[in-house]
């Protein structure tokens, strides 16, 4: 803009805000991408986190009725009532959680339904508790409401280090609102055991902490490992916790924009209050697909699991055979997320370089851990083709032994 810079124009916080580093990876990606897509040759994406299956035909069979239904205007803010008793069947089928329509709020997405709640929740100033490793978001949506996000360290087993929780929330002098608990993990694929769930919740009712429950990996989990939904453990938790789940990695659905959560009536009622100013309702033909996915056939999340687990099993059996790669075996989602900084040499000296040369040299995409808090991991998302991962895995094995 002529004569004038952007820090008098614009708002401190936006200024500050992070663009999404999954999302800039990608585009980068992209670009490389197309430049060697025309020497024959091609960018092995593990970097940004969605399936790569198609959303199941009976889905969209539900939206493409929708349109000729002409279930295309606004609707409730927070759902229309037939995917609000969608979300509540799942709760209780699921979780084993019992929820009305009125404890329920459908949005664009977890992410913006987890912003809302940020937003309802936190006053400037107030404390958010992340537990690292963190997805990208909750850092930068807690900035948006003028909160500070209080990070928690994890353990060599990368899950929440409870001692060091306690300290940050002994230290911190102003209100802490709320803490975010993700299991299965974003980025570290961890899940969470009963009695690791239970401690968390423990400090947070005594300290009267409430807890977003993000759920939107539960149903990708491996091996022996059991989905612990925080809100089922007591009356008093369930009061407290408010439970975010999706369509979008269950069913493969992305890009259609469907989150929901679970909590106390009296929190969705002010809610839906940000939910009626700002997005106004999340696009209705997505939401009659969303009752499909939630009330259909279900047998295309078991395919996908299991198509998960193998892959990540021959994922993580790779990364091992590599000298110098740490990797703990993930149960959950679909990532793994390697400690990488044995590597931290010849110009290398952080996450952000070991990504940068792998994607330059190596041409294959990930996700350094500066982007989830800790810089001496990466992320991998496996959620790719197994030919796919088969190269990307014979090529970082070659960039690492070249280091
Ligand atoms: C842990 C976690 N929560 C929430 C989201 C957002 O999901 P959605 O695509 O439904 O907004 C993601 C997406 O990557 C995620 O990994």
């Amino acid at each position: 803009m002529r004569g004038r810079d952007m820090e008098d124009i614009l708002s401190k916080k936006v200024l500050r805000l992070e663009e999404s580093p999954t999302f800039a990876l990608d585009s980068r990606a992209n670009d490389i991408d197309a430049e060697l897509k025309k020497q024959g040759d091609f960018v092995v994406r593990f970097g940004i986190g969605q399936p790569d299956f198609n959303t199941p035909d009976n889905i969209k069979e539900a939206a493409k009725q929708a349109i000729d239904d002409n279930k295309t205007r606004y609707t409730p803010a927070t759902g229309v009532k037939e995917l609000k008793q969608a979300i509540v069947n799942k709760f209780k089928r699921d979780n084993g959680l019992e929820y009305g329509t009125e404890n329920i709020l459908a949005g664009i997405g977890a992410k913006q339904v987890l912003d809302t709640i940020i937003r309802a929740f936190v006053n400037p100033g107030d404390g958010v508790l992340v537990l690292k490793p963190y997805w990208v978001s909750y850092t930068q949506q807690v900035l948006l409401s003028d909160g500070i996000p209080l990070e928690v360290d994890f353990k060599d087993n990368l899950k929440p280090d409870t001692g060091h929780l306690k300290k940050v929330i002994s230290d911190f002098k102003n209100p802490i609102k709320l803490i975010i608990v993700n299991s299965p993990n974003n980025p570290a694929g961890t899940v969470y055991a009963e009695e690791e769930m239970g401690e968390i919740a423990k400090i947070c009712l005594e300290n009267g902490i409430h807890i977003i429950a993000d759920e939107v990996y539960e149903k990708f989990i491996y091996d022996s490992a059991r989905h612990y939904s925080i809100a089922g453990f007591s009356s008093d938790l369930k009061d407290i916790t408010i439970t975010v789940n999706a369509v979008s990695k269950t069913y493969a659905m992305t890009g259609w924009r469907v989150g929901y959560c679970a909590a106390h009536k009296d929190i969705i009622v002010h809610m839906s209050k940000i939910q009626g100013q700002s997005p106004s309702n999340p696009c209705s033909i997505a939401q009659w697909a969303s009752v499909e996915a939630l009330e259909g056939s279900q047998k295309s999340v078991g395919i996908m699991r299991k198509e998960y687990e193998m892959r990540r099993d021959y994922a993580y059996e790779r990364l091992c055979r590599i000298d110098g790669m740490k990797c703990v075996l993930p149960r959950g989602a679909f990532y793994l997320f390697p400690d990488v900084s044995g590597f931290y040499r010849g110009g290398i000296r952080n996450s952000n370089d070991f990504s940068e040369r792998l994607l330059e040299q190596a041409k294959v995409a990930v996700v350094p851990g500066s982007a989830f808090g800790d810089d001496r991991y990466i992320r991998i998302s496996y959620a790719a083709a197994i030919d796919k991962i088969e190269e990307g895995m014979d090529r970082i094995e070659k960039f690492c032994k070249a280091i």
